[in-house]
């Protein structure tokens, strides 16, 4: 299918990338009479078996003569973002969830409703982590390497783990951290008016999560660029390829630069448990009054999971912020006359509009009837936050406006609850306020000059680059 082209450069005064017309919808594969891109099993057919053929065709319901969207084409990814957000709406207007082919017999069921993705997010026992959240499955060497990364975990395993992690999210630890969210907003803001940048992810928003997690680790300076580095070339890697070459694959080359990044920590953390000192690594790896501590290899894993799942989603979320601002004018002003009063309805609604992580993926272990369904052990279903976030029935009657007033705001972008819910979620709060207050009260006039240069990821909401500006 034709990949339609980002759309044009916002001029100083330019459109919305949401509200560019100019595009035709991303149809994936869809048949012209309703029925699905990928041939799913009929609602209570058994999961499809891996070794056999693409599972039996079925119809679902939902409104007559509408075009499916194929989520595995790389292509939908690839569209403009208001195209995949109708699709999204088509796929929650009908009765059942749909299933989403991948190839070789592998496929998922995709969960695209706030009330669907909130009870799979809430039913752990359901709806498992094990063996991998991501989407396809995990080579094998990626679950040796990773597979005590607490996202992949259940149960006791986990919950033993997240105790453990937890420790780097206790009150005193978040206020010292917070401290230091406002100094080191403060200097990238200072460094901004030095330097007078025109790009915003490398000289601004990329630079405060990266800075905050190092702190927070006590990392040593000078391993800090090389970890930037790997941490861009790791997510750069995740979900799906934008040219030629685009399909659906795991971050091979990502994951490489997560392992060697993994074998640094592990190093510190090895140095710390010899020479203990009042950081988060010492902490980490030192047993506390239940004898519980993490090894070396978890401590990296856990470090990987902080760049990946604290760094990048962060960074995504203030870059969004800023492009959302621009096309908002009047959000902007709101915000401006009262920073206080509305920074945390905005930064919340930042994150439910932009929705920095896309999907998560889990494994039924249990028969279960949600969504009209009845999923069957061993079928694959994947938590669609970015649909969630958008759902009419919860957010409407304008999900897709950006609105920082909204009250209540119960978006998914932390996750549906449950025992995954996202550690960093307070963390991450506090950092975009710190930075957007520096922003909005330090220079003049800041604004996107460009749009967002997206990814085109089915697992995160990248942005690879914006333009901007600003006045003294
Ligand atoms: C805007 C920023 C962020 C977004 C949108 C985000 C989103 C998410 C989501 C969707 C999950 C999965 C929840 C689930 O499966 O139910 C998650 C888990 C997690 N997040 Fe975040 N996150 C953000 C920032 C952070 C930060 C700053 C940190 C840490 C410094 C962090 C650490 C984690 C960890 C450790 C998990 C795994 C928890 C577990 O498996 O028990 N996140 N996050």
């Amino acid at each position: 299918m034709t990949i339609p082209a980002q759309g044009p450069a916002r001029g100083p005064d330019g459109p919305h990338p949401d509200q560019d017309p100019g595009h035709r919808p991303a149809e994936g594969s869809g048949t012209a009479d309703g029925g699905p891109a990928t041939a799913p099993p009929a609602p209570d057919q058994a999961a499809p078996d891996p070794a056999s053929a693409a599972p039996a065709p079925a119809r679902p319901a939902g409104k007559p003569g509408a075009v499916l969207p194929d989520l595995a084409d790389p292509a939908f990814w690839q569209a403009p973002p208001e195209h995949r957000l109708a699709a999204f709406a088509r796929l929650r207007a009908l009765d059942t969830p749909v299933y989403v082919a991948e190839g070789r017999g592998r496929g998922h069921w995709a969960l695209v409703r706030h009330a669907d993705v909130q009870e799979a997010s809430r039913l752990p026992k359901v709806f498992a982590s094990a063996p991998g959240v991501t989407t396809p499955e995990p080579a094998r060497w990626v679950r040796a390497l990773f597979g005590d990364s607490m996202v992949n975990l259940d149960g006791p395993d986990h919950a033993r783990l997240r105790k453990v992690v937890q420790r780097a999210f206790t009150p005193r630890l978040l206020a010292e951290a917070e401290r230091d969210i406002d100094a080191v907003a403060a200097r990238i803001v200072d460094d901004m008016l030095a330097e007078r940048p025109d790009e915003f992810v490398a000289a601004v928003s990329s630079r405060l999560p990266l800075e905050v997690i190092c702190n927070m680790m006590g990392i040593p300076e000078e391993f800090r660029p090389e970890i930037a580095d790997r941490v861009n070339h790791a997510s750069e890697n995740i979900g799906v390829e934008r040219g030629l070459a685009a399909r659906l694959r795991m971050p091979g080359r990502g994951l490489r630069a997560l392992a060697r990044m993994q074998r640094m920590v592990a190093g510190i953390g090895r140095e710390r448990r010899r020479n203990p000192a009042d950081d988060l690594i010492s902490a980490l790896v030192c047993a506390n009054v239940d004898g519980q501590a993490l090894g070396a290899r978890q401590l990296g894993a856990f470090f990987s999971l902080l760049m990946v799942a604290g760094v990048e989603t962060t960074r995504n979320a203030i870059t969004h912020g800023l492009a959302l601002l621009t096309d908002h004018p009047d959000q902007r002003d709101l915000l401006v006359s009262d920073f206080d009063g509305y920074a945390d309805g905005a930064v919340d609604e930042m994150i439910r509009h932009s929705t920095p992580i896309i999907q998560f993926r889990r494994t039924v272990a249990a028969e279960h009837s949600l969504g009209g369904r009845t999923f069957r052990p061993g079928e694959k279903v994947v938590l669609y936050y970015a649909s969630a976030n958008r759902d009419e029935a919860v957010f409407g009657p304008d999900p897709d406006a950006f609105d920082i007033t909204r009250s209540p705001n119960p978006h998914l972008g932390f996750g549906g609850g449950g025992p995954h819910y996202c550690l960093g979620a307070h963390l991450a709060r506090q950092e975009m306020k710190a930075l957007f207050r520096e922003l909005l009260t330090r220079p003049r006039d800041l604004r996107a000059t460009g749009l967002p240069d997206l990814a085109g990821s089915n697992f995160d909401n990248r942005v690879r680059s914006l333009k901007f500006t600003f006045t003294d």
